[in-house]
């Protein structure tokens, strides 16, 4: 079976063609079309410019995707597209673009949600993963911990009170003058500096696995302000490695304790600070301290891309007992939706 995946959710403009056989996955191409360059300038993605580039990259992001894959439209087993959450603008694009071509080729139209695209990117690699596991999501938008139960059977266990853990990277990033996107630039300042040299705090909630990461955000501001009054000299590279150590150390916990919690023996980490090495290493230690089998994707699959989008609906496709999807011209895009 042949999927087509189309992203258009935030500031990537992705698609990407996936054989999916037997269970198993193979990437047959995988263009992302990143605005960053566009969004860097204002520290962050700006919603209307989003919106503006997908719709000028979308149709050459889609033909790329085709022709890489040496595939013809008509071998299209049917074609995903991201529905929800996202920026409601950016989503519009992809998901009218995926509705007129799945209606043009008379082909089946899936769609699907964007955080269980990031737990599917898991699948692309790992072809031994299986439910159930635990899988950690976060991006710039979520921190999520999901019992991933069956392929099409979730529950979340945790999310954020507040900011997600890749939002916090992004603000204290720009409080230090790193710039957008602020994940990769901490983690890069973070290597030259001392992560025990100041120990900023990360509350954890009384009831239940809940994050927060607002107070963490507070108290590296507070932090700068008190040098700045005292004038004292601070080093971006100590505070960039103590903050990324401080939320690091909480989603690695808050992962374990609940995968503990549901008896799983498999964990997962997913989303944009995915690629974050750091957190990965203390996974890793915490993972084989527990006995938990560790699956990460690599770094291209991590952030937002259309691979992991065609991977969640080859599942849907695969494991729905009612496989008439229509090509779905009456599907709207949500700009939250719960998981
Ligand atoms: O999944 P993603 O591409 O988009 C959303 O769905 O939000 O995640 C983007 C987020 C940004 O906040 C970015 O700063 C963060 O992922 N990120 C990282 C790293 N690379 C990207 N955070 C920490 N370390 C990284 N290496
Ligand atoms: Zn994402």
């Amino acid at each position: 079976m042949l999927f087509l995946g189309i992203e258009s959710s935030c500031d990537e403009t992705a698609a990407s063609v996936v054989e999916y056989s037997d269970g198993v996955f193979n990437i047959k191409s995988n263009i992302i079309a990143s605005q960053i360059k566009f969004h860097e300038r204002y520290g962050g993605v700006v919603p209307e410019i989003a919106s503006r580039m997908h719709i000028e990259a979308i149709t050459g992001v889609v033909s790329q995707a085709m022709e890489e894959a040496q595939a013809e439209f008509r071998d299209l087993t049917a074609l995903t597209v991201t529905y929800a959450p996202g920026l409601i603008g950016a989503l519009l694009v992809g998901v009218n673009y995926a509705k007129s071509l799945a209606y043009a080729l008379d082909k089946p139209l899936i769609p699907v949600h964007h955080i269980e695209g990031h737990i599917s990117a898991l699948y692309l690699e790992n072809p031994d993963l299986k439910p159930p596991f635990v899988c950690l999501v976060a991006s710039g938008g979520h921190s999520t911990i999901v019992h991933v139960k069956d392929y099409l059977d979730f529950e979340t266990i945790a999310s954020t009170r507040d900011d997600a853990a890749g939002e916090a990277f992004d603000k204290i990033a720009r409080v230090i003058g790193l710039g957008y996107p602020g994940g990769p630039k901490i983690q890069k300042y973070a290597e030259e500096g001392n992560e025990d040299a100041v120990d900023f705090p990360i509350v954890k909630m009384k009831d239940g696995f809940d994050f927060s990461f607002s107070g963490v955000k507070t108290a590296v501001i507070n932090y700068l302000h008190n040098a700045e009054q005292k004038g004292e000299e601070i080093n971006k590279h100590d505070i960039a490695a103590s903050f990324q150590r401080a939320v690091c150390t909480a989603l690695s916990e808050r992962l374990v304790v609940c995968a503990k919690e549901v008896g799983a023996t498999s964990i997962g980490l997913a989303g944009g600070v995915a690629a974050n090495d750091k957190l990965r290493e203390m996974i890793n230690i915490k993972s084989q301290e527990m006995g938990l089998k560790f699956y990460y994707p690599s770094k291209i699959l991590c952030t937002d891309n259309a691979a992991m989008i065609a991977a969640r609906g080859a599942h849907i496709f695969d494991y729905s007992d009612d496989k008439n999807f229509g090509c779905k011209l009456d599907l709207n895009a949500l700009s939250t939706k719960d998981f």
